[in-house]
Formats: structure tokens, sequence, C-alpha cells
């Protein structure tokens, strides 16, 4: 099926493309059109935040428990429509049929947790330090939410903003990638359908990224926008905090990461090459939680690369349709993007896991591919051992499938090393021994700790975040995103009678503090 999308502004499709208008292709079959999509205006941007402000107070009036209805309905509609979805997840961007089944299960899982949230999102009972006086807390909505979603998880990672924007009684205003409009588009419908939302409490922008800064720059100054959600790059992400931090908002921003892995030499060697081959390889290594460098003591060194390099040249890659460890890249941009990192290597470095580098074409063969190599974009893997502290391919996230290797003496030199790029989103360390994975845990600066287990695959349930180039500590999913989209009022109510002033007409018991015991 081949749709034609636009954006839609309190329900309404927005006619006409004052952007111009853009195809959406399968990056495994580049002949084949997904979608039609006719790209907004900045002005497109604001007149969805005006509609999101129209609409959210009425929103935030329908009772909390119905909201979480609204989103157990969602979740409903999501898992009946999930073999559809995960379809077109693996037609629009690519990623393995397997892995976009899992990709919309997140989100399932997301509703699951959020839907009895509607009948908590407590507040407290707080007693007061005068009598006849009642202290209280409330969870209220921030307002209007901006989200704007990368399209590598082009509907897991948008719901986690969504489902608990939308429960807390919040309106939204959506950007998918503009690589991901089918997507997005699909999954706004799922949305709208499956919850029953009114007009305006979500909205959904076509735009590409300058287009849609620009109007965030606008729908901020009028006022209509009180959070921003985005998951990208961390050169964008650092202008949207910027940007909102003149306003005096702090954006929830999920960046990017240059995850580090550390084997020492009690770790099960076969597990942590496998680990290193789904978080490095999985999804063309173009997840935010993807593998960027082993860090692996050096008495092992020789054994886990001379495996890992058989793994990855074993495994296979191409259809995504097919049983591949992954498909193509996501959209043409990234493998030009990558070819670019692939010029950091440089002499002192081996180059490993594929028959040859860069795109995977007829010419430039991939043993085992899977499909015509020619017809998509499809990348070779690559394993670069030998990276130093400095190389550039050391200190950058290389969005892509390629995995530094590199080594250590002491666990402080394995700590600082995974430290040392300045990013802080996933990490994980393969031992059997405790007081290391302590160590680690303690020393390690990103938000996410896997022990014996890869640096991707976060469950839907716990915080999701990170730190340094990896985000400003903002955290997702779990009770913990509900700080991002609630702000907390406090309410004191006096029923004495009169004024009775905090700190001064508090009672005071007289303490004997010379009082001992008697030896
Ligand atoms: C991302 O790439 O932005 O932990 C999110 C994982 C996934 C989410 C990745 N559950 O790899």
């Amino acid at each position: 099926m081949n749709r034609n999308i636009t954006s839609i502004v309190a329900g309404v499709p927005v006619t006409g493309a004052p952007c111009g208008r853009i195809t959406s292709t399968n990056p495994a079959q580049a002949s084949e059109v997904v979608a039609e999509v006719s790209l907004g205006s900045p002005s497109t941007f604001v007149a969805a935040a005006r509609a999101a402000r129209e609409a959210q107070s009425a929103w935030a009036d329908v009772p909390a428990p119905v909201r979480g209805r609204a989103i157990a309905h969602i979740g409903r509609v999501v898992e009946a429509n999930a073999e559809s979805l995960a379809r077109l997840v693996t037609r629009e961007i690519g990623k393995p049929y397997a892995e976009a089944l899992g990709e919309v299960r997140e989100i399932v899982d997301t509703c699951d947790f959020f839907l009895g949230e509607g009948r908590r999102l407590y507040g407290q009972t707080v007693p007061s330090e005068m009598p006849n006086k009642q202290l209280f807390t409330f969870r209220n909505p921030v307002g209007v939410v901006g989200v704007i979603t990368a399209g590598n998880f082009p509907v897991a990672v948008p719901s986690w903003y969504l489902v608990p924007a939308l429960l807390c009684g919040n309106a939204v205003v959506w950007k998918p990638a503009d690589y991901s409009p089918a997507c997005g588009a699909a999954l706004a419908e799922l949305f709208v359908h499956g919850g029953g939302l009114p007009d305006g409490v979500l909205n959904l922008v076509m735009a590409d990224g300058e287009t849609t800064f620009a109007g965030l720059e606008h729908a901020l100054d009028e006022g209509y926008i009180d959070k921003v959600g985005f998951t990208g790059s961390s050169a964008v992400g650092a202008r949207i905090g910027e940007l909102t931090g003149r306003h005096l908002q702090s954006a929830c921003l999920e960046l990017g990461g240059k995850n580090p892995m550390v084997v020492t030499p009690t770790a099960e060697l076969d597990l942590a090459v496998e680990a290193a081959l789904f978080s490095g390889f999985g999804t063309a290594g173009q997840r935010c939680t993807s593998l960027g460098t082993v860090i692996v003591h050096e008495s092992i060194h020789d054994d886990f690369v001379a495996r890992f390099d058989k793994a990855t040249r074993q495994s296979t890659v191409g259809d995504p349709f097919s049983d591949v460890v992954f498909g193509p890249m996501l959209d043409g941009k990234f493998a030009e993007r990558f070819e670019d990192y692939l010029g950091w290597i440089q002499p002192h470095h081996s180059v490993l896991g594929s028959t040859a580098t860069g795109r995977i074409t007829a010419a430039n063969p991939r043993e085992g591919f899977i499909g015509d190599p020619d017809a998509g974009i499809f990348c070779h893997p690559t394993i670069v051992d030998g990276v130093r502290e400095d190389d550039a391919i050391f200190r950058n996230e290389t969005f892509g499938p390629l995995v530094g290797v590199t080594t250590y003496r002491d666990l402080d030199e394995a700590i600082r090393l995974a430290n040392a790029p300045g990013y802080g989103l996933s990490s994980a360390i393969y031992t059997t021994e405790p007081a290391e994975v302590f160590a680690f845990r303690r020393g390690i600066s990103a938000g996410m700790v896997s022990v014996n287990n890869s640096t991707s695959g976060a469950e839907a349930h716990l915080p999701f975040g990170g730190n340094g180039k990896s985000g400003n500590g903002s955290r997702q999913s779990g009770v913990w995103v509900l700080d991002q989209f609630t702000r907390w009022q406090s309410m004191n109510w006096d029923y004495s009678g009169r004024l009775q002033k905090a700190q001064m007409d508090v009672t005071e018991l007289t303490p004997d503090e010379s009082f001992r015991l008697a030896d």
C-alpha cells in the first residue's frame, strides 16, 4: 500500500504542501515507494501547537482513570495491528521483521505500564507544622508537549513520550523523522482511533528538521509549548536545550551514545561475543544504545577478537524480511555519513568482520548476503581493532555497523576509557566477579549499566536516559518519566480560623539536652 501523508492539526489533514513533497522509500528496495508526504511549514507547527493549546485544558479535565482507559485501548489496538505495523517499520526503515515486532511490543509494554498509572498518579497528604492545617501535593500536567523523534525506533521511542504525556493530561504536537513518515502517521492513527482522543489532543506535523526548529522557536515565542521531548543527535539536542532554556524550560533529551562494553578476563567469552554482535550490528548499529567500543582485557584480546571476527563474518546481512542480523541503513543519508566515519580508519587499525568495507554491492560483495545488495542501501559490518584514546573513531558516535576494539590493563583504566568519549547513555561489563560489577557501576558515567548483557535492549519500565553528551539527565520510562510530564503543585489548607504563620507560630516542646543516663 502506498500512502499519502500530511500533517494533522486539530483532527483535520492539512491541505497543500507549503514546503514541498517528499517520497519515503524502502531502504532495502529503493524502487519501492512507501509513502508520498506533503511537508508542512513553520506555520504548520505553530498551528498544531495552537490547536494543542486549545484542546489541552478539556483533556486535563478528563479524569485520569479515564485517560488511563484510553491508554489501555491504545495498547490493545496496537497489539491487534502488531503485524501490519511491524511490516511497515520493516518496509520503511529496514529493521529486521523480528526486531520490528519487538519494537511494536515495546509500545504495548509502555501502554500496559501506564494504563494503571491513570488510577495512581499519586499526590501526597503531608503533615503541617501547625494544628488545624493540612498540606497536599498534586501532579499537574505540564500543558502542551512538543515531541520530536528519530526514525531508528519510529514507533516505540515516540510512544515513550506520547503515552505518559497523554496519560498525564497534556496535549501533544508530534513531529516524526522525515525518513519514517508512514510509521509516524500509522502510529498517530492508532493512538487517535484506539484512544478515542478528542481533536487537537494529538497533532502530527510532517516537516524537515530546520522547518521544525523554526516552527518550534515561533511556537515557544507565542507561549504555545510548555515542554519539548527530543530524541536524536547530541548536536541537535544541544540546540534544542539552548532554545528551550531561553524560555526557562528544560527539555527531555535522549541523545547519542558511544556505548562501551568492558570484557574482563573472567568473562564468558562466547556470551560477550554474542552480545557484541547483537549490540554492535543489530539495527545496523543505528540504535542510540548500540555498542561503540569493546574494551577488552589485554590478556584475552586476541582470543576475543578472533571469535568476534568469526561471528561477524558468519552473520547474515540482507533482506530484513529474512532471518538476518541486520538489514539496510535507515536511509541514504545515514549510509553517506557512515562512509565518512569509515574515513576515520587509520593505518594503525586492523579492519575485520567482513569481506570488504563500505557499501555492499555486487561489485563490493559480502559473503552470504541475502537478497540483491544493489537494490538497497546496505553496509558491511566493520570491526576496527587497535583503536586508541585520541582516535576520532574512539571519541565519536559512528551511527552504523562499526565497532571499535581497544585493550585495558586494570579495571580503573577500563572505566576511564569507558567514560573518556564524554557520552553516558548505556554501558556493559562482562565479568563473573561481583566486586568488578560494583566498581564498574560506581565508576561509569552512563545512565544505564548492563551486567553480562548487551548495551542495547533496555526494558520499557526502567529509567532510560543519559548524561554528558547523551542527555541532560532527564529520564524516560517507568514512573520516572512522570516528572517530565507533570509539575508538582503543593497546597496548604488552614482551617484553624486564624492566620497561623509558618516558622513563627509553631509550638515548641522544651527538651532537656543536658540529660544523661546514670552510670
Ligand atoms: C534508541 O535507539 O533511541 O534499549 C532507543 C534499546 C531500545 C531502545 C533504543 N529498547 O536498545
